[in-house]
């Protein structure tokens, strides 16, 4: 992208983004508050925030983009990313497929009716809770410290940490979570105890982050794993390739195809209604809007996605 380009682009945003968080705002009343997590359900509906950030770290924000909100899904991205760094792609595609699944998030469905019993992809839960059990660690507390400290260090954030109470909260009522892990140990695909592995997957479910924050590990994988603000390489290309590869074919779940239509980038989005995609080469965005549609996605927040792609002819295709 020119200079010119990014500066029209700023300008636009400068001017209209508020606007345009506005009409999405409206959005907010065709959805509901997730809370089958009961933690989550404390989130007000009508919220709805974003950041959008520049290859040097500058950001446009709006709305409600302080309001703390946990990873949920979005995790599932970047515990991928650790797994394949820890054990490479072979081990990793051995217990998760590459497939989307059409069925709910949280769906069994397929786990007994397709051979072999393997989740169809990383992004679903079972599919995150076989890929929680493949993080290296001696204990299952190292696995967790070992997932905080890499979320931190993409992030750029070492003070990202767990929210107890959302962490409690699912674990205290996440009876399908554990039937999906007997489920999966049953089927030969987790290594270790099914409680041991569930406190790995809730543990980085409940990390707790900004819409900036979300921005900032957006632009590590909109620049293919290297930080553009540390100059660094903090992913190897390949696994980044991975990852953004399932998140615009699994990112939204079964909205999956609607939204590489209207929006056509790759995302991820996590039940507290956060959304993190990206510009490939150019910005990392993050926001959140906790009223979900039917799919689990934020109704807002997809609304807010359309506008900006259509505006910016951001679609990939
Ligand atoms: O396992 C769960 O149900 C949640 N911790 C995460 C699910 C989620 O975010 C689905 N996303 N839309």
């Amino acid at each position: 992208m020119s200079h010119q380009q990014h500066d029209n682009t700023w300008r636009l945003l400068q001017d209209h983004l508020d606007e345009w968080v506005n009409l999405s705002k409206a959005h907010t009343s065709e959805g509901h508050v997730a809370s089958y997590i009961p933690e989550l359900a404390n989130a007000s509906p009508d919220i709805l925030g974003i950041c959008i950030m520049d290859s040097e770290g500058n950001t446009k924000v709006s709305g409600d983009s302080d309001f703390p909100f946990t990873l949920q899904s979005i995790s599932k991205v970047f515990t991928l990313i650790l797994a394949l760094m820890d054990n490479g792609e072979e081990i990793v595609f051995s217990k998760v497929g590459m497939e989307p699944t059409g069925d709910d998030f949280n769906s069994m469905l397929k786990l007994e009716l397709v051979e072999p019993g393997i989740p169809f992809n990383p992004l679903i839960n079972a599919g995150a809770i076989a890929i929680s059990s493949l993080i290296k660690g001696n204990t299952t507390d190292e696995q967790i410290d070992r997932i905080l400290h890499f979320f931190q260090h993409i992030a750029d954030n070492p003070s990202l940490s767990i929210n107890q109470h959302v962490f409690r909260s699912e674990s205290d009522t996440a009876h399908r979570n554990r039937s999906l892990a007997y489920f999966l140990k049953d089927n030969g695909v987790l290594d270790g105890e099914v409680d041991d592995v569930l406190r790995v997957y809730f543990s980085h479910c409940s990390v707790e982050v900004t819409c900036t924050d979300l921005a900032r590990m957006a632009l590590v994988l909109a620049h293919n794993g290297v930080d553009p603000i540390r100059k660094r390489r903090l992913i190897p290309r390949r696994f980044v390739q991975i990852a953004k590869t399932f998140m615009f074919t699994c990112g939204m779940y079964n909205a999956s195809g609607e939204f590489a239509m209207n929006v056509g980038l790759p995302a991820k989005s996590g039940v507290s209604g956060s959304i993190l995609t990206m510009v490939p080469g150019q910005y990392g965005i993050g926001l959140v809007g906790p009223a979900l549609n039917r799919k689990g996605n934020s109704t807002a927040g997809v609304h807010l996605l359309g506008i900006l792609s259509q505006e910016f002819d951001w679609s990939l295709f």
